[in-house]
């Protein structure tokens, strides 16, 4: 019998329009998914480069059309790799065509929009994914289920940060400053991403904020000239007059876990001398475990219950097929994978969940991703009003 099939909408062209352009076309070379995807059709702006793009790529078809490409009969998922604020208007026009979407993180700029998009998904009886990618690293998954099979007992301590340094003075003002368009800075471009690992890899809900703080320290960038070219500053344009940044360069809180457990959140982008480190940390009453993307193909753990006499940190490659997630769709043993590959293996669950099968490990859909939205907007009040935030005061 002939395999399903997936006709995919690619919407936006940069950084992300690249890396899951790259993961549409390796998934099912290295994958043999429950539905096999087809790159039907790249939408962006610009005619010209959308061409190539797409032809450089691999994609069938390109248009410029946004509403035709979201309604099209003959597109099963929408792919959106636009800037956040466009997120909602896009996923709404996509899930009244009855499409099942595949949306990039954050959801939403506003926590109303993020649950109002998770009401009309239900609505619509549409699948949907948020691409929190770093959950697909096998070392982070391969966390997720040490935790999940007791190893850790219960946790004590979380501790997580995810720190870069490219927003420097000389940077335009690109949308990733821009209120409006992003929501917030590093908070929901990079705190959002440790605070779903966290939740994934523990398995239980932050339930409040202690504390946060949020600094905005570079206040005007002089306005950009022309588009970003699929890199975070890569051959960014300016010009001579200057606007004001209207979001944060970095934000810390505070948090406490559902099982008891007390936590740090990091996100800056303005950590000299770190380009994209993060990573967490997870202490618990039998053991440990510690991640950080710069060594992503590791992961270290500490075995508490092991004879005292032979207790200490454990690097765990994670690249053994048949133990860790993923792996043996790669390479042989220690034959190391990259950035990409994340986002190729969650390529690889989205199709098995619209095959009918299930992920490897817990994919975010919209409802999910709506508890990490508002993680995000509890630290932003925390912040604003110098206060603990009850989770429970965010609805
Ligand atoms: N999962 C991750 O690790 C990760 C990493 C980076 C960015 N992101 C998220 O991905 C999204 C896009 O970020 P990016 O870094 O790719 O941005 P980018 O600036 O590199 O690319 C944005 C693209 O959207 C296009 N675009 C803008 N407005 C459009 C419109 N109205 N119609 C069609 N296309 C439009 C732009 O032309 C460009 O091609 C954001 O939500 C961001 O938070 C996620």
């Amino acid at each position: 019998m002939a395999r399903k099939t997936v006709n995919v909408a690619l919407i936006g062209q940069g950084f992300m329009g690249r890396a899951h352009s790259n993961a549409w076309t390796q998934v099912n070379r290295f994958f043999r998914p429950a539905a096999a995807a087809v790159m039907h059709t790249a939408c962006g702006r610009n005619r010209a480069s959308l061409e190539d793009f797409a032809a450089r790529w691999g994609w069938r078809n390109c248009s410029t059309n946004l509403r035709a490409v979201l309604r099209s009969d003959e597109i099963d998922l929408v792919d959106l790799c636009t800037p956040t604020a466009m997120h909602y208007a896009m996923v709404t026009e996509a899930l009244a065509a009855g499409k099942n979407v595949a949306c990039e993180k954050p959801l939403a700029t506003k926590l109303d929009q993020a649950r109002e998009l998770v009401a009309l998904a239900r609505k619509a009886k549409a699948r949907t994914f948020v691409w929190y990618n770093y959950r697909r690293c096998p070392a982070v998954a391969t966390a997720h289920q040490l935790v999940r099979a007791g190893k850790i007992g219960r946790i004590y301590h979380v501790r997580a940060v995810y720190l870069q340094d490219w927003a420097k003075p000389e940077i335009p003002l690109a949308w990733r400053f821009d209120r409006k368009l992003a929501g917030s800075g590093s908070h929901g471009d990079l705190n959002a991403h440790i605070i779903d690992m966290c939740r994934f890899v523990t398995g239980e809900e932050i339930t409040e904020i202690a504390g946060a703080i949020a600094e905005t320290f570079v206040k005007e960038r002089s306005i950009l000239t022309g588009e970003t070219t699929g890199g975070l500053s890569l051959g960014m344009k300016k010009g001579a007059r200057k606007g004001k940044v209207t979001v944060d360069d970095a934000v810390l809180f505070l948090a406490r876990f559902s099982g008891g457990a007390v936590a740090s959140f990091e996100a800056t982008r303005m950590a000299t001398g770190y380009q994209n480190y993060h990573g967490f940390e997870i202490h618990g009453t039998k053991g440990a475990v510690r991640f950080k993307f710069e060594r992503m193909n590791e992961l270290e753990y500490y075995d508490a219950t092991a004879d005292r006499a032979v207790q200490g940190w454990t690097t765990i490659m994670c690249t053994h097929g048949g133990c860790h997630p993923y792996a043996e769709a790669w390479w042989p043993d220690a034959h190391v994978i990259g950035y990409e590959h994340a986002f190729t293996n969650q390529a690889y669950d989205i199709l098995q969940v619209l095959g009918g099968k299930k992920p490897v490990v817990p994919l975010p859909d919209f409802a999910d991703a709506y508890e990490t939205q508002r993680v995000l907007e509890a630290a932003l009040l925390s912040a604003a009003q110098k206060r603990p935030v009850k989770l429970s005061e965010v609805k």
